[in-house]
């Protein structure tokens, strides 16, 4: 398409899921593909937006014309994002970030020698929390996966996390979700309004998700 209507807009993306180190060689991860974090991001830098992708480790191609910066764990995420949320008008929030990682890192390969092993874990930060906390005129626009009540609990994000939009999927449905090319979503805003939209490929959800942030960022201008 030759749709330029996000010049002018500079786009903060984020993809991917967080790995989070047990020990040398080995961490806790999710089963993100990084897929739609990098269809946001494409589609918006050919609608001319400026777009700055930060990336989970993902088997992805870099989209042509987006400038990505890839970290590992979710604190690396949080300060990659943070460095640079002041300089941008608007931040999609599309990575799984783990929401726990090892309150220990061990320095050398754990041995085996139990017939069970305890890994204690702590919380990540959620940065997206802490996004809509320092927000001024920034849409923030985040994602959720559900696996049950996915409007009632899109509603409570939405409110709870400060968003102007979150795009919430049913991740048990067919179609849906990780690792796939198709999605099944709804747009959930502060004001009670919900587009249900139709399984469909994510780059065209992609460009849903954009014309909205169009709309968005008009009202706050
Ligand atoms: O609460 P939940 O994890 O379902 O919220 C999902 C949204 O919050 C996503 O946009 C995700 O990128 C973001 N998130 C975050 N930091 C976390 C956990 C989730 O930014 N630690």
């Amino acid at each position: 398409s030759d749709n330029r209507d996000l010049n002018g807009l500079s786009v903060m993306v984020t993809a991917g899921p967080t790995t989070e180190p047990i020990d040398p060689v080995r961490y806790i991860t999710n089963r993100s593909s990084g897929k739609m974090g990098y269809a946001v991001a494409d589609a918006a830098a050919r609608r001319g937006a400026r777009v700055v992708l930060i990336s989970g480790p993902v088997a992805l191609n870099p989209p042509p014309g987006v400038e990505v910066i890839n970290v590992e764990t979710a604190n690396e995420m949080y300060s990659a994002v943070m460095d640079r949320f002041s300089m941008v008008d608007s931040v999609i929030m599309s990575a799984a970030v783990a929401d726990y990682k090892p309150k220990i890192t061990a320095n050398q390969k754990i041995k085996k020698h139990e017939s069970t092993l305890t890994i204690e874990l702590e919380k990540n930060p959620d940065i997206l929390a802490q996004l809509g906390k320092m927000k001024e005129r920034q849409v923030l626009i985040g994602f959720a996966a559900e696996t049950e009540e996915l409007v009632n609990n899109a509603m409570i994000k939405v409110e709870r996390k400060n968003l102007d939009m979150l795009v919430a999927n049913d991740v048990t449905l067919p179609g849906a979700g990780f690792g796939t090319d198709t999605n099944i979503a709804k747009l959930v805003f502060p004001s009670g309004r919900i587009v249900s939209l139709p399984k469909m490929d994510k780059l065209s959800l992609a460009n849903h998700i954009l014309d909205e942030l169009v709309i968005l960022r008009k009202g706050k201008e």
